[in-house]
């Protein structure tokens, strides 16, 4: 590991490709919100991408708030089991809150989000995902809108981290298995 061009194994969805997309994600939720306002609630760290791009193309009056929250016990992260690390610093009372996500993998983080959310009076909750992995997901989700259905495979970049490391890569790429098979 180090050298990224050997620690990727493929592009898989391109810079070019994010940017269209999020202008037809930016459109969806523009027309569904007409005569609203949102807040727009990015999950740290890994959604920091699409919030930046989404917000950005989005016409609807929005605004930003962040969650950090972190699964119990290390390893398998797909206990469900969630903690908050950093709440929001909004009342969710009465407000539009969409919850933007760079990827709904097992499905169990946003699950639980979604009843914490939820539970705080909101007008309504919905969810922008930019990849969503249908092979992976272990709990049935109703996510509005998504980028991109992928494979099950292990992707990062534009957010997504291996171990911290890649999320700024432009682009949505696959790990070569040496990386995180040795
Ligand atoms: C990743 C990703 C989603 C979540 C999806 O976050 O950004 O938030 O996992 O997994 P799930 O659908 O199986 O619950 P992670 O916990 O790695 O934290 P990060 O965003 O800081 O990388
Ligand atoms: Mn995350
Ligand atoms: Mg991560």
């Amino acid at each position: 590991a180090g050298d990224l061009g050997r620690d990727l194994d493929r592009v898989l969805i391109s810079e070019e490709q994010l940017r269209e997309k999020t202008k037809e994600l930016a459109k969806a939720v523009d027309a569904d919100y007409a005569g609203k306002e949102l807040l727009l609630v990015g999950v740290l760290k890994g959604a920091i991408m699409v919030m930046a791009d989404l917000a950005r193309a989005l016409h609807t009056p929005a605004e930003m708030d962040w969650m950090a929250i972190s699964s119990y016990g290390s390893g398998t992260k797909s206990s469900g089991v969630v903690r908050i690390l950093k709440d929001l610093d909004t009342d969710l009372e009465g407000r539009h809150v969409l919850v933007v996500e760079d990827i709904v993998d097992s499905g169990l983080t946003l699950s639980w989000l979604l009843g914490n959310l939820k539970s705080r009076g909101p007008a309504s909750v919905e969810v922008c995902a930019m990849l969503r992995k249908p092979a992976a997901q272990r709990i049935e989700l109703d996510v509005r809108y998504v980028g991109f259905d992928i494979p099950n495979e292990f992707v990062v970049g534009y957010g997504l981290d291996y171990a911290e490391k890649y999320r700024n890569l432009p682009f949505v790429g696959t790990l070569a298995p040496h990386v995180y098979s040795s």
